[in-house]
């Protein structure tokens, strides 16, 4: 737990920083606030808040974690607090029902928020598919699209108008695959600035990996540790916890910390972003990154857990009938067509 006397703020120059293409710097771990169901919007404000006191500047949000009201109220506090909004990286998402209404979704996220702009908007799935929130995996919208090049661009056509607008810093994309970024940057004017991207050490993605970072497209991390705390909707019998691997757990050993630490290290050695979401941890996973780094033969063996294991598999943005969710990530290296 964050006990008060555990409190101390974490040296701001020992956390690591990632420098985009544009040269602007961000954070290299930031708090996820997604609250997966069941940690309430309060919860997760209060935890925010407690980030900030320790040291984090980096916070992942949401228009569709429904907290961003919330949120907002706690970043308006640290502020307060002393913290200069030039110090803080705040990313917001647009949801997938709102792919013709940017400007508009954008809008509403700085309202809750209570800021004047982004650090970061990204699209935060391909899909313009709208589905209820909280839903079951086996839900289909009868009005799924698969992923239009055309249409997508229209969406990012109003995201580079929010950076024209000074409403955004940087635009990026998340749940993407190589073809569909090979598509987006060939056409963009204003390329991503990041890719968010399910990265922990049981799914490494080694190919995306690679072709971002050789695109000047920074890494973000989400699931670092596993999402112990996802939804029973989005677990299936063959998911596998990184926190239970025997070699994480015996470096988490060696070094005295959680095996979660040690996939936040490995994620910030590697030279990805990760977003853990804690409302007990943060501390710690803040921390980790700043003192006792793996060993090279550490992050060797960690490299060879991969088991490509996705654990966040989109099933509810299927659009037709007979298709598994591997479909909505381009196994083959084409687009799946529609
Ligand atoms: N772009 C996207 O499509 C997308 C998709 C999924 C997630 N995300 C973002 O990524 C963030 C992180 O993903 P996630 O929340 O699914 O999973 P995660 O960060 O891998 O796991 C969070 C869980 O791990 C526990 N935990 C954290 N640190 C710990 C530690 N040091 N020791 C023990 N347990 C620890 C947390 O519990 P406690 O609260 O008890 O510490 C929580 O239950 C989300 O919050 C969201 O911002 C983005």
């Amino acid at each position: 737990m964050n006990q008060t006397h555990e409190n101390a703020p974490i040296d701001p120059a020992a956390i690591p920083q990632r420098k985009l293409a544009s040269g602007t710097l961000m954070p290299a771990v930031g708090l996820g606030t997604f609250g997966s169901d069941h940690v309430t919007p309060a919860q997760v404000a209060e935890a925010v808040k407690g980030a900030a006191v320790v040291g984090y500047r980096h916070f992942d949000c949401a228009s569709v974690y429904g907290n961003e009201v919330a949120v907002g109220a706690s970043l308006e506090q640290i502020q307060r607090d002393g913290v200069k909004r030039e110090e803080l990286w705040i990313t917001s998402k647009l949801w997938n029902d709102k792919h013709d209404d940017v400007i508009g979704s954008c809008r509403q996220s700085l309202e809750d928020l209570r800021l004047k702009y982004l650090d970061l908007y990204l699209v935060h799935w391909p899909f313009p598919n709208f589905h209820a929130p909280g839903c079951d995996v086996t839900s289909r919208s009868p009005d799924a699209k698969p992923y239009i090049h055309e249409s997508y661009m229209k969406t990012w056509r109003q995201m580079e108008e929010l950076v024209d607008m000074g409403l955004v810093r940087h635009i990026g994309t998340s749940n993407m695959t190589v073809p569909k970024l090979k598509l987006v940057l060939r056409d963009a004017r204003i390329k991503p600035a990041v890719n968010e991207m399910e990265l922990h050490p049981h799914f490494q993605q080694p190919e995306l990996f690679k072709f971002v970072v050789e695109n000047g497209i920074q890494p973000i991390g989400y699931c670092p540790i596993g999402s112990p705390g996802r939804p029973e909707r989005d677990r299936t019998p063959e998911d596998t916890a990184p926190t239970e691997d025997p070699v994480i757990i015996e470096i988490a050993r060696r070094h005295g910390v959680h095996p979660a630490a040690v996939c936040i290290k490995w994620a910030v050695q590697r030279g990805q972003t990760p977003i853990p979401f804690s409302v007990h941890n943060y501390r710690a996973n803040l921390e980790c990154v700043t003192r006792d780094p793996l060993t090279d033969e550490e992050m060797q063996a960690i490299a060879t857990l991969d088991r490509n294991c996705r654990l966040i598999k989109g099933q509810v943005f299927l659009w037709k009938d007979g298709q598994t969710w591997e479909d909505l990530w381009d196994m083959s290296g084409e687009i799946t067509p529609p």
